[in-house]
């Protein structure tokens, strides 16, 4: 069974693709097959492996190439489909269609050809647009990173509004499994604040800290996930350490 999480806040620079790269890379790493899939249009999933590529998950949604043909092999157990600019239109075309039943369907339909995989791991735009409900339909484990700052928290209790919202709705089968705390440094009384504070409010579904580390904010320069650019980081013990704590958690 293929395991499907998507990693979510909305609010932009919390970590969240730094999050796919490494658990996916990491989980990679343990020999299990993974699939990341951009939802954003900025295209950071295929700029942080340093992938080049010939299709999008525009052309996914747009055209008629199969699904097989647009996932891009950037390691070894490890693909990813891409996004960029031309995601926007793909966008369109789904406002267009004038049925959100079909449009929050799309990502369910045309991924469903890809079940080879252990895991699919979404990274999401921070925008509430129709690719993130088609992405909150498909997915079943949330991951929010949340940073160590107000604005961030604020992303996160959208998100769980988000979720309660759709939890009443009986075709979404989504639930909040881990909330990720990113950019963190213990010598910072309010990083130490919000964290207890989230540790108080969600003590199931925290998880170990992401301390703030400069290698991880380098290695998307040198295209390499935080194992191939520094394996004795503290980025690399942390990402290790929630590959570690996916794997535990069961689906
Ligand atoms: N724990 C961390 N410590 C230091 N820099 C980080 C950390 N996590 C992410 N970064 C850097 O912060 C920036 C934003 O992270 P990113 O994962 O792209 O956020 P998002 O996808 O939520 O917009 C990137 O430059 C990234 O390299
Ligand atoms: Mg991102």
């Amino acid at each position: 069974m293929t395991r499907i999480l998507g990693v979510l806040n909305f609010k932009g620079g919390t970590g969240k693709t730094t999050t796919v790269v490494n658990l996916a890379a990491g989980l990679a790493q343990k020999g299990h097959r993974v699939l990341c899939v951009d939802l954003d249009a900025q295209g950071s999933v295929a700029a942080y492996f340093g992938a080049k590529y010939s299709y999008s998950l525009s052309h996914l949604i747009l055209g008629d190439i199969p699904a097989e043909q647009c996932v891009q092999k950037v390691r070894t157990n490890l693909d990813i489909l891409p996004s960029d600019k031309s995601v926007l239109d793909a966008q369109g075309y789904l406002w267009r269609l004038n049925d959100n039943k079909i449009a929050r369907k799309v990502l369910q339909e045309r991924l469903y050809a890809l079940k080879t995989y252990d895991f699919v791991i979404l990274d999401y735009s921070p925008s509430d647009n129709i690719l993130s409900e088609s992405g909150l339909l498909y997915i079943r484990e949330l991951i929010v990173p949340v940073q160590m700052n107000h604005m961030a928290v604020v992303g996160f209790v959208q998100v769980s509004k988000t979720l309660k919202e759709i939890g009443k709705t009986p075709e979404h089968n989504v639930r909040l499994a881990h909330i990720v705390p990113t950019f963190f440094d213990g010598r910072r009384v309010k990083d130490r604040e919000i964290l207890a504070s989230l540790q108080t409010r969600f003590p199931q579904h925290l998880t170990d800290p992401i301390r703030e580390n400069v290698k991880l904010a380098e290695a998307p320069s040198q295209r390499k996930t935080i194992f191939e650019y520094a394996p004795t980081s503290y980025g690399a013990e942390d990402y290790g350490k929630l590959v570690a704590r996916v794997l535990a958690t069961p689906s």
